[in-house]
């Protein structure tokens, strides 16, 4: 089982502050059912982790993965923040960035929180990186409230071949009411959804298995199924060892 956005590298954004907390939230994970997890540093204006920073690092804690006996792989990757899309596409074309699992498949990407930071072109974007061969995963859009205001925004990144990645604490009302109530709508209206922690810390790590079970109590086992296989989807296509 993966977790495909997770803040698990110690040190180095706003996610785990120790190594010691680093392997407190892995073995939360393992004992959660989760054998994977993409390492998803934070890429933006302010801490902009590219992929040259990301590898050292994720090779790092899984030295220290094994050398403390725990069975989880970290695999790179990061969240990258996306406001200026012709900014974007350079350094994507330069390689700077550090998507899923360091492969070409799949990639996190972030909006702003602000929405006149939201880039009128993102359909476009979305579209480019799907000519590319690259599924666009749209991190937590339930907690973005333009989102809620506006749903042809993410219809239209949608149609253009985006999945959505619904955060499980936003399943469980810890972001608040408004993102449990986009999050469920989300997860009614989209089909191209995969759910992940979004882990900071120990007092932020809820699991995956909270949210399977919450989705297959209001949906059903089929849909918390589908979620799970469009995981494995991204599991499958990473480079793992
Ligand atoms: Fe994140």
């Amino acid at each position: 089982m993966l977790d495909l956005h997770c803040h698990i590298l110690p040190e180095v954004d706003d996610g785990a502050a120790s190594l010691a907390e680093a392997l407190a939230m892995a073995r939360f994970c393992v004992q959660d059912g989760i054998t994977h997890i993409t390492a998803t540093p934070h890429c933006h204006r302010r801490c902009r982790l590219l992929r040259n920073d990301v590898l050292p690092h994720v090779a790092r804690l899984n030295e220290e993965l094994a050398k403390a006996a725990v069975p989880l792989v970290i695999l790179p990757g990061s969240e990258i923040q996306v406001t200026d899309v012709a900014e974007y596409r350079r350094d994507f074309e330069a390689g700077l960035y550090c998507h899923l699992g360091d492969g070409r498949a799949y990639t996190l990407l972030e909006f702003s929180w602000k929405a006149e930071m939201y880039p009128p072109d993102a359909p476009e974007l979305a579209a480019w990186l799907c000519a590319r061969g690259m599924t666009p995963i749209v991190a937590h859009p339930e907690r973005h409230h333009y989102f809620a205001d506006d749903p042809a925004r993410l219809a239209a990144l949608v149609a253009e071949g985006a999945w959505l990645q619904i955060t499980v604490d936003s399943l469980l009302g810890n972001h608040g009411r408004d993102p449990a109530t986009s999050a469920e709508r989300l997860l009614m209206a989209y089909p191209e959804a995969v759910l992940a922690t979004d882990a900071h810390n120990l007092g932020r790590c809820s699991g995956l298995s909270v949210g399977f079970t919450w989705v297959t109590e209001r949906f059903g086992v089929e849909r918390a199924e589908d979620l799970r296989s469009r995981a494995n989807r991204v599991l499958a296509a990473l480079h793992c060892p």
